[in-house]
């Protein structure tokens, strides 16, 4: 639940003036003090906030705070700063209204200070974004540079501002911010060349002279130390607490962020140059044949750097300073200057140069922080001026700025009446007429266009003919005796004749503040604020990028003959806008006061509080504000805090607020006229009523304290005890538990114990079992493994790496004979029986292999060859094999008859016609039919005879005849004889006493030899009932011719023989064959 909370709690004093009672200077002042002394530096008058500058940091401006009165109604909390702001900036968003907060207060009071707070709170509570946070940055930190070159140490602040400023903040429909515009009145231009003693100039000098980097500084020409500068006065160069080098960076990054161009800040940084060197320029006086004074600038070095800061030619500057031109209808006049005009001349260039300058800041911090152009935007100004100002000489400008404070004095009045009015109607309050002083006549005093002071003084300036301050006075003495605000010892009015405290020159008025007496001297002047127009046109034609915006009016082709407008008529101007701008919006305000001269924390001068607590018209202020009702409170938030005081509304008030009001007050007995009800809210006419209620309240609550502290002591106490007794049954059972679990704990040990020792000896007993048992399995493990090893190794030892060689090697050998049968099959000889070629033995160990092979292989296909023959071949073959067994290395003949084929019938008998008798004759089929020859016994000469061959017998025929002469059958042949060598001579020797031996053996010679006796040999061999016949080879034998045996013996012949064979006589017994050598 929101704790309702009001101003009216824990009140140091009274938050509100104007419920002080009794209202008087007196106790406002020991009200402001009271407060102040418990750090409660706001107090309010109604709406308006008085705000006490506390010259020490407060921990009251925390972000905790800017939460605590977020969205809190006025009234809810403490005063604060804080409440006004957020009043004004929830009613600018949530209902439409353009506000204005006006800070007002003696130079000193914390004006700008407070505008800063109220800014940096709306800044905390309005919207966020990244875009939103630019605009918010942005205008804050417009502020450091406007400082920077529009405020200075003076006595009464080390920071004071010397401008008045009014910026209005513009908000889209939602309240975020979208930028802003800054107005600034009146610089106090004439600080920029004097400065009163304990003062300063503008803090930018010193910044600049102590911040910035020797490069720059080299740049600008300038040198550090202050007091080579005509125009920094030296007595309080430097202020306490104040770091101008490191505010020079501050001020720097400020003009980055609001967007000043790196160029802009070095023109800038440039005319704040040429200013101080402009100080240092001095003048001599030179005489002139006229007799007059004319001047001449003593040293021109500091011209010559000013013109080059500023880009202008130094002569024509030169001759700025000791002529002045003046133009009257077409003519024009050329006067010279002397040294105190020169120096006059300087002087109003250089406040012109500052002033400009610093316009020409706020109108480029404008450009840079303006809103986009949109349809409507929500505007909060914040007034930051100059207030009230009463110093021991008083001057035009403070003639100037009171002026403003008398307008704003006005407008406030003029508004918080009408506010004051406004909600009376709203609330259906009947309008009692207030009787409070209108500042208005003082305000027509100065500003009224026929007989005002300004319109005066500009009737004056612009007056031809001699003008002096005192001619100015004189005017005013004449025309403002009357006014009852005027006064002047030389007035008509004879009154002041004698009042010594008015001198002559001075003339006084009586603001709604308090009286101020001003000087008159140096008012046409100010007014003026002439600069030479060559001075002007001088400045215009400087190569300098901001000159020309600054001296429009030095541009010849506009030479304006018209004098600009006066100083007073500027500002009454600006002040006219300022005000009617004010008037269109709902005001808030914020009244800042000084507690003491010193700058000193925890000091409060009644004096000088009181002092402004006059000028300010807090009274009357006051007094306004309770004309009618002093307090006003919505009928619900009165009803929740007085309900305790009556019966029927404690605790609870079913019904409208507004019933349960009335019914409070009539139980209450409020007189009727000490309060009205109003639509929402309960008004009260006097502050004792409210401070009635609120005692009435005290005590109620009091009460109702005495009332829940019995009941929450009787709460307490009860549950105090019900708490021991719990307390106790807790304890009891822990202890009980305790006990009982260190007994049980016990038992338990020595159970364990007990346990322990039997489960020990039990397992011990069991172990050894085990372990018996174990070794028994081990054992029988071990012989078991061994057994199956055995086993295993015997059956695996087929397996076993040892036979692996003859393994390898049978499966070697396979290999190798597989391959080698392979490679045999592929170059396999060729079926011929007579190739003699095989493959060469692959391995020594296939040796035999290999041969028996080649062995079987030969027989094969000798068998293969042999298979294929046909019957007679065979026969052929047959006999060619007989021939073979017969002669084979036996005879020479042989090797040539192999390669012979045996054809038998060579004479081809059986179809030569010539034989046909013969072979009639024969009885058998011919087997061999040659023709031989046979050697005579007794010369060894050959006669050709026919030779055949029968199964039967063998048949000699002559050859020419064909007769037959002789006929052997086969079984009288006993034998053959033939030699062993090359000769075809062979002995066919018959069986002694056969009827065929009559003639004895046959010697033959045949070329066929080797065929005739292979056949004759086959054919007696089959002759049935034969013998064999026997075949003697021999190189000699006997053949019987008849009666004797003749030996025939065969020789060698050599090689004188030829060729043939010859047979040759010896004696009766010896024939010798000469055979050729074979070799
Ligand atoms: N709320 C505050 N808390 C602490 N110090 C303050 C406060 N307001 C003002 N001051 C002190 O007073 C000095 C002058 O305040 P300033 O706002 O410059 O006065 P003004 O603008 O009215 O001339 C400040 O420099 C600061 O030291
Ligand atoms: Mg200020």
């Amino acid at each position: 639940m929101e704790v309702k909370t009001s101003l009216l709690d824990n009140m140091i004093g009274v938050g509100d003036m104007v419920l002080l009672e009794p209202l008087s200077e007196d106790s406002f002042i020991a009200n402001l003090r009271n407060r102040f002394d418990h750090n409660e530096i706001y107090t309010y008058i109604g709406s308006v906030v008085i705000s006490m500058n506390p010259y020490r940091s407060l921990p009251i401006f925390t972000p905790e705070k800017v939460e605590e009165y977020r969205n809190r109604n006025f009234y809810e909390l403490s005063p604060h700063i804080y409440a006004l702001a957020d009043e004004a900036y929830r009613s600018l968003r949530d209902q439409d209204k353009d506000q204005c907060i006006l800070i007002t207060g003696e130079s000193g009071a914390g004006k700008t200070e407070a505008s800063k707070l109220v800014m940096s709170y709306v800044a905390a509570v309005c919207g966020k974004g990244q875009e939103v946070n630019k605009v918010k940055e942005q205008l804050l930190q417009s502020n450091p540079v406007l400082e920077a070159f529009g405020n200075a140490k003076t006595v009464r602040n080390d920071n004071s501002s010397r401008f008045g400023k009014y910026m209005d903040i513009e908000f889209d429909f939602k309240g975020d911010p979208l930028g802003g515009v800054i107005s600034n009145y009146l610089l106090e231009k004439s600080r920029v060349v004097k400065q009163p003693r304990g003062e300063r100039n503008f803090h930018i000098f010193y910044q600049l002279l102590s911040g910035a980097s020797d490069d720059t500084l080299k740049k600008l020409k300038l040198d550090r130390d202050f007091s080579k500068y005509n125009y920094l006065s030296l007595d309080s160069a430097a202020v306490n607490g104040l770091d101008d080098a490191a505010n020079f960076r501050t001020v720097r990054n400020a003009m980055q962020i609001v967007g000043f161009m790196e160029d802009e800040v070095q023109s800038v940084l440039e005319l704040v140059a040429a200013v101080l060197k402009l100080g240092n320029i001095e003048f001599k006086p030179e005489s002139r044949c006229n007799g007059n004074d004319e001047s001449r600038i003593k040293d021109k070095n500091d011209l010559k750097e000013m013109c080059e800061l500023l880009g202008t030619e130094q002569t024509v500057l030169e001759r700025a300073f000791s002529y002045r031109t003046v133009e009257a209808k077409q003519e024009k006049v050329c006067t010279t200057l002397n040294v105190a005009q020169a120096y006059y001349a300087r002087d109003a260039l250089a406040k012109n140069l500052y002033s400009r300058l610093f316009s020409w800041l706020v109108t480029r911090i404008n450009e840079s922080i303006k809103a986009a152009p949109k349809s409507r935007h929500k505007v909060m100004g914040v007034l930051d001026i100059y207030g009230f100002e009463i110093f021991e000489e008083n001057s035009f400008e403070q003639f100037i700025i009171n002026y403003c404070n008398e307008k704003l004095q006005q407008i406030f009045i003029e508004l918080t009446l009408r506010e004051e009015q406004e909600e009376y109607v709203r609330e259906g309050i009947e309008w009692t007429n207030i009787e409070y002083f209108n500042n208005a006549i003082i305000c027509d005093l100065i500003e009224n266009h026929q007989n005002g002071i300004l319109a005066m003084l500009d009737e004056e300036c612009l007056r031809p003919g001699t003008v002096t301050d005192e001619t100015f006075l004189d005017k005013l003495n004449t025309i403002c005796a009357e006014h009852l605000h005027f006064e002047s010892r030389l007035s008509k009015s004879s009154k002041f004749l004698t009042d010594h405290s008015l001198p002559h020159n001075c003339f006084r008025i009586q603001h709604y503040a308090g009286k101020v007496l001003y000087r008159a001297e140096g008012f046409v002047d100010k007014n003026n604020d002439l600069l030479y127009r060559d001075l002007s046109q001088a400045m215009y034609k400087a190569n300098h990028s901001l000159m020309k915006q600054l001296f429009p009016e030095g541009n010849p082709a506009k030479v304006n003959l018209k004098r600009p407008p006066t100083a007073g008529f500027q500002f009454r101007h600006s002040v006219g806008t300022l005000m009617r701008n004010l008037q269109t919006k709902n005001p808030n305000y914020i009244r800042c006061i000084k507690p003491n001269d010193k700058k000193a924390s925890h000091i409060f001068t009644d004096s000088l509080v009181c002092h402004q607590v006059r000028y300010l018209g807090l009274m009357e202020n006051v007094r306004v504000r309770r004309a009618g009702y002093a307090f006003r409170q919505a009928y619900e938030p009165c009803l929740e805090r007085y309900k305790m005081l009556c019966k029927r509304t404690w605790p609870h008030w079913r019904g409208p607020a507004r019933e349960g009001v009335e019914v409070l007050m009539g139980d209450l007995t409020v007189p009727a006229e000490e309060f009205s009800y109003g639509r929402s809210k309960v008004f009260i006419r006097n502050p004792r009523t409210l401070f009635f209620l609120e005692e009435r309240r005290r005590q109620c609550l009091q009460d109702l304290a005495t009332l829940i502290q019995k009941i929450y002591r009787g709460w307490k106490c009860r549950s105090h005890f019900l708490l021991l007794k719990k307390s106790q049954i807790v304890v009891a059972a822990w202890y009980r538990r305790y006990a009982q679990h260190n007994k049980y704990k016990r038992i338990k040990s020595a159970t364990i114990v007990v346990q322990s020792y039997t489960r020990g000896w039990q397992a011990r007993k069991l172990l050894r079992e085990l372990k018996y048992q174990k070794r028994c399995e081990e054992a029988v493990t071990t012989i078991s493994a061994y057994w199956h090893g055995t086993q295993v190794r015997r059956e695996y030892r087929k397996f076993f790496r040892a036979n692996a060689g003859k393994k390898i090697y049978n499966f070697t050998i396979q290999r190798i004979m597989q391959k080698y049968f392979l490679g045999l099959k592929s170059t396999m000889p060729s079926m011929s029986p007579i190739d003699k070629s095989w493959p060469v033995k692959p391995y020594l160990f296939l040796d035999g292999v290999h041969s028996d092979l080649r062995r079987i292989f030969h027989l094969w296909r000798c068998k293969k060859y042999r298979s294929e023959f046909t019957e007679e071949k065979k026969a052929v073959f047959e006999e060619k094999l007989e021939a073979s067994e017969i002669f084979k290395d036996k005879k020479a003949l042989y090797a040539s008859s192999v390669s012979q084929p045996f054809m038998g019938d060579y004479l081809e008998i059986s179809k030569n016609p010539k034989y046909q008798k013969l072979n009639s004759a024969m009885d058998e089929k011919v087997l061999l039919a040659d023709v031989v020859n046979k050697i005579n016994r007794a010369n060894g000469k050959g006669t050709a005879r026919i030779f055949l061959l029968t199964k039967n017998s063998v048949v000699l025929a002559d050859q020419k005849t064909g007769q037959v002469k002789a006929s052997v059958p086969l079984p009288d042949l006993t034998s053959v004889s033939v030699s062993t060598q090359s000769d075809g001579f062979f002995a066919l020797k018959l069986k002694e006493g056969s009827a065929s031996a009559i003639k004895g053996d046959f010697l033959l010679s045949s070329e066929h030899l080797i065929e005739i006796i292979t056949k004759l040999h086959r054919t007696g061999a089959t002759a049935a009932d034969s013998e064999q016949l026997n075949i003697d080879i021999s190189d000699e034998f006997l053949v019987q011719f008849k009666h004797d045996k003749v030996c025939v013996k065969f020789i060698q012949g050599g090689p004188k023989n030829g060729n043939s064979v010859s047979c040759k006589r010896k004696n009766n017994r010896l024939l010798e064959v000469s055979v050729p050598s074979t070799v």
